[in-house]
């Protein structure tokens, strides 16, 4: 049974505290989890608890530590560590809130996340086998090489300029395409005189001109690094259009001029038609259904379109976006919902209706792993968790190698039986 729940503040990679927790069970056994932070949050997220105040600007995140230590603690005394839905369930039950705006989700994620790690560790198998994983599957993996938006202060709108290794042997054989796409990227950038120094998830954060360029950028990179671009590597957009999206006049104030959602549609379907992009994340704003539905209409078949503002990882909301067509992928990441449990919720839901699920680190994140595992134990099919730079990013790509190798050595195995409940 669970011993004993404790939290501390860290820092993560923009140097902003936040939680971390730690399980310990009866038997001694421990586990610990670190919580991401993102920087261009969806409106409906659930609540990240930060102190206020002057320390630490005021993002100081004590009291959800002291949560943890406190009121969480006595609630998990005794409780069985296998049972994850339980766990989350007395968690959610003692916040009380919509939005776990009491405890903070900050405080109930960073608990929900080391109570799996510890029941693995307790169960003697790797965090991906814990979670549900069988013929666990490695993901294809999305790597946002240039930084705009709210991640740089390269001055581009578009948020994330990604790339994805489309053919491949491996996961391995993957990703050494994308390190060398990325280096071919960074003398492409210095031979036309851009700065080369980096963004918040690791991608360079160049003061191009336009989205555009960036993306001519990644192709010229592409194809001086001796690959075909679409056939081998693609390219994938993050615009995160709610950082853009004036919600008084419902238009996009975009590289310079107002755009209606209308001209965003045929920029977006220029774009598309020009260059080898397979996904399109947050084209619209957090509210504007409307939108997205029109452009999953017009587009959908022919690119994937990532709902990641508009629906939070909440199953709720996602069940939504399915009934109204918008979209047709879920972006997935842990801290908006704030349990493991209803983030599964998510997940189940989006693949019943055909979906595609891409697992998701923040761009504030720490060296925890969890989301590596996750992707595969859920079969996720995609992950994005940045560019071949900075070890709170490399390091799930690492963990994503390892677990390749580990399976690689073993036979499928059957199903755990105190698993996380997945399918
Ligand atoms: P965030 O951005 O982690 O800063 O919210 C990531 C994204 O928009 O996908
Ligand atoms: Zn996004």
């Amino acid at each position: 049974y669970i011993e004993k729940v404790i939290a501390r503040e860290i820092f993560d990679s923009r140097g902003n505290p936040t939680v971390e927790a730690d399980v310990i069970l009866s038997d001694g056994t421990m586990g610990r989890a670190a919580v991401p932070s993102g920087a261009s949050t969806g409106e409906r997220e659930a609540v990240e608890l930060r102190d206020g105040g002057d320390r630490l600007q005021g993002k100081g995140v004590l009291k959800a530590v002291e949560n943890v230590n406190t009121e969480i603690n006595d609630a998990l005394h005794g409780v069985d560590p296998l049972n994850q839905a339980n766990v989350d369930q007395i968690m959610i039950d003692l916040d009380g809130t919509e939005n776990k705006g009491r405890l903070g989700a900050n405080a109930i994620l960073g608990v929900s996340m080391a109570n799996c790690r510890a029941a693995a560790n307790y169960e003697g198998i790797p965090l991906y086998r814990y979670l549900g994983g069988t013929h666990a599957e490695l993901p294809q993996s999305f790597h946002n090489v240039i930084n705009g938006g709210k991640h740089a202060d390269s001055g581009i709108d578009t948020q994330e300029f990604m790339i994805s290794p489309v053919k491949k042997e491996s996961f391995r054989d993957g990703i050494e395409k994308i390190a060398n796409v990325y280096h071919t990227l960074k003398s492409v950038l210095a031979e036309k005189g851009y700065e080369t120094g980096l963004g918040d998830e690791g991608g360079f954060a160049p003061r191009l001109s336009s989205t555009e360029e960036a993306i001519e950028m990644l192709v010229a990179a592409i194809k001086q690094a001796g690959y075909e671009p679409g056939e081998e590597i693609a390219i994938a957009l993050d615009p995160a259009s709610s950082e853009f999206y004036d919600h008084e006049t419902g238009n996009y104030k975009f590289e310079g001029t107002e755009k209606t959602p209308d001209e965003m549609i045929k920029y977006y379907e220029g774009l598309v038609d020009k260059y080898p992009i397979i996904s399109i994340e947050d084209p619209f704003g957090e509210d504007d259904w409307e939108n997205y539905a029109k452009f999953t209409a017009a587009v959908g078949d022919k690119v994937q379109i990532v709902d990641d503002d508009l629906v939070v990882t909440n199953p709720a909301i996602v069940r939504e976006a399915i009934k109204k067509g918008c979209g047709n992928a879920v972006l997935i990441k842990l801290n908006q919902i704030g349990t493991v449990s209803e983030t599964l919720q998510t997940i189940r839901m989006a693949k019943k209706n055909g979906w595609t699920v891409m697992m998701s680190h923040r761009s504030g994140e720490t060296g925890d792993t969890f989301i590596a595992d996750f992707a595969v134990a859920t079969e996720s099919g995609e992950i994005k968790t940045g560019a071949m730079a900075r070890s709170e990013r490399v390091e799930k790509y690492n963990q994503l190698l390892r677990i390749e190798e580990e399976l690689k050595n073993t036979a499928p195995v059957a199903r755990f039986p105190h698993s996380v409940d997945f399918d």
